[in-house]
């Protein structure tokens, strides 16, 4: 096992307040609280308020993050957003977030993998911290998803929330805590199982966009369903043995939360218990780019993360992308 070259110090997560029940999508779409529990384990998410911006949550989050890790605002010289909706499309919601945080030292930018996001960003901190480039990244995951969901697609609104997730990357202090290793995969001639059609500079936004729906996010659910429980369980596979680990080696799980019976089915390939499973998409739905963040935030809060827990965080996404990291806390 190679020497770690950065770890993670400090977590903070935003979730909004207002929160979006199944029995309340009952009353929005043909769907039954029964249905979305069986098929996906989410029983409710959060929405963001209008004042509820990428950049004010974002800044609640980082600051959460830099408390924990014991750093100043000043001191940090990357500030790096994972995101599939940002607050606007120009500039970055890195720039956004900087600014509202007030991280005046920092180089700002996003990283775009869709639900990967924060599995690449973490993966291109541990590079800049390698090559030099910085001491201090914030890697942010932010979503506010219901902003690009459509509401009258009963497939895909049961399943998106709204929320952020940070934390800190820095050089490793020691020879034992921090990346363990790292691993990334994309398909892009996949990319239309899981995208939103207009909105971009080829298919500019239009009224009529709006009223088909192809302004929203599209998803084949059955198919991209494959991909994902394979590709998680690929990602693990490929992140242990570069680690140099086993499944018995792993304390935690982190999967990305995007539907119950694919985080059990990636468990089940690992051979892990659910006990050793982080699981909250009860409670927040997916919340893409920033589901492991927010979960990561959690488990150190409830103290089920600790000096030395070795964690396995997963995810998978449009693009398709796909992802893992080791870490020891
Ligand atoms: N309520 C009730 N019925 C619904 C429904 C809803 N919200 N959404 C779909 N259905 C219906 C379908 O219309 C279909 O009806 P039919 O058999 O009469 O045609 C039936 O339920 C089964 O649809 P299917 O799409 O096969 O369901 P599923 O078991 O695959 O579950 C998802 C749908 C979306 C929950 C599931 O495919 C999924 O989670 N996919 C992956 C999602 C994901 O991970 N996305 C993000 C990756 S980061």
């Amino acid at each position: 096992m190679k020497r770690p070259i950065a770890e993670l110090i400090g977590t903070g997560r935003y979730l909004p307040d207002k929160v979006l029940s199944n029995a309340d999508l009952e009353k929005m779409v043909d769907t039954s609280d029964q249905w979305i529990l069986d098929r996906t384990g989410i029983r409710e998410r959060r929405v963001a308020s209008a004042e509820e911006t990428l950049a004010c949550m974002g800044k609640v989050a980082c600051e959460q993050a830099l408390e924990s890790a014991g750093v100043d605002v000043a001191d940090v010289d990357v500030l790096l957003t994972a995101t599939a909706s940002p607050d606007r499309l120009l500039p970055s919601q890195a720039c956004d977030i900087q600014a509202t945080l007030g991280a005046v030292n920092a180089a700002a930018f996003d990283v775009i993998a869709a639900c990967s996001g924060f599995i690449y960003g973490l993966t291109v901190a541990e590079g800049m911290v390698s090559s030099g480039q910085a001491k201090n990244i914030l890697v942010v995951g932010a979503e506010r998803l219901t902003a690009i969901t459509n509401y009258k697609d009963r497939a895909t609104c049961i399943l998106l929330g709204d929320g952020v997730g940070a934390t800190l990357v820095r050089p490793a202090r020691n020879g034992t805590r921090g990346i363990l290793s790292s691993y990334l995969k994309t398909d892009g001639r996949l990319a239309n199982l899981l995208y939103r059609p207009g909105g971009g500079s080829v298919h500019p936004p239009s009224e009529e966009m709006l009223a088909d729906g192809s302004y929203f996010l599209t998803m084949a659910g059955r198919e991209t369903f494959k991909h994902a429980v394979r590709s998680m369980s690929d990602a693990c596979d490929q992140a242990m043995a570069r680690a140099g680990l086993s499944g018995d080696d792993i304390d935690l799980l982190i999967p990305h939360q995007a539907n119950l019976r694919i985080i059990e089915a990636t468990a089940k390939h690992m051979g892990m218990p659910l006990d050793k499973v982080y699981v909250n998409i009860d409670r927040y739905g997916n919340t893409s780019a920033a589901s492991i963040p927010i979960a990561l935030d959690e488990c150190v809060r409830e103290g089920r993360v600790t000096e030395g827990t070795t964690i396995l965080m997963v995810a998978f996404g449009g693009g398709l992308t796909w992802g893992a990291v080791v870490v020891r806390w």
